[in-house]
């Protein structure tokens, strides 16, 4: 796809308003390469059973980053693609057919009762305030929805894997020898406040849940939490 043909960001706040880190996007960016990144979301699309959901079907997904969740998404044969960030930057570096918005996910401005899908990988933890910015975000996302939609949610979750991941990849040795280790160590030192606050709460975030959908799947395993919502 060239320049001319990508669809414009819908710009709903102003490019750099209320964010970005720039260390942390960097360290996010040294993670995984692009092709990492698609090939990890195909398999979580697929373990949540993308594969058999019509390609019809409108989806976006908040809290997108640079989009490669949306370009696994187009692989997979999705036709309607929408992404929502903050990070003009980030966004920026999507190309691909998906409509994307420059926008803040406790404020979704999206059409309403419109979506089939709405998926997030990792954005809750970054909320500044527990429960108030989840509320916020998880009531725009059940106005988002379809009767029949689905909200599709991967986040850090606190189990014995993640404590060793992280007891590991922030030993100043394993930083130096291990490049992918330490842009997650990176990227756990610039969101510590948000990250933690996250994983030491997961029943304030699953009363939150429970308060705005029905929980369809809920497990926590290998530091993830993987769970699907409706309304
Ligand atoms: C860990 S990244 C995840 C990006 C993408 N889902 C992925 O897995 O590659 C978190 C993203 O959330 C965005 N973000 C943080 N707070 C936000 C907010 N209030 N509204 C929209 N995006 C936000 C950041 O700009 C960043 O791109």
């Amino acid at each position: 796809m060239s320049e001319s043909e990508r669809p414009e960001i819908v710009r709903h706040v102003a490019a750099g308003q209320l964010c970005c880190d720039p260390v942390w996007e960097a360290a996010y960016k040294r993670f995984e390469t692009p092709d990492q990144e698609i090939a990890k979301f195909i398999g979580r699309l697929k373990r949540f059973g993308f594969e058999s959901i019509d390609k019809q079907a409108r989806v976006v997904e908040i809290f997108c980053g640079r989009g490669n969740g949306l370009v696994a998404l187009e692989r997979m044969g999705f036709k309607h693609l929408e992404g929502v960030d903050l990070s003009d930057s980030l966004l920026e570096e999507y190309h691909g057919p998906a409509q994307l918005h420059l926008a803040d996910c406790t404020d979704l401005p999206l059409e309403r009762s419109a979506y089939d899908v709405v998926i997030v990988q990792g954005g809750l933890h970054h909320l500044p305030s527990l429960p108030q910015d989840l509320d916020r975000t998880l009531a725009g996302v059940a106005g988002l929805l379809k009767p029949q939609g689905r909200f599709y949610v991967i986040e850090p979750w606190k189990t014995p894997f993640l404590v060793f991941a992280h007891a590991v990849t922030e030993q100043p040795l394993m930083r130096k020898l291990y490049a992918k280790g330490d842009a997650l160590a990176t990227m756990t030192d610039r969101e510590r406040v948000t990250y933690e606050q996250w994983l030491a709460a997961p029943e304030l975030i699953r009363q939150s849940f429970d308060r705005h959908f029905q929980i369809r799947q809920w497990d926590t395993r290998w530091g993830k939490l993987a769970a699907i919502a409706g309304r």
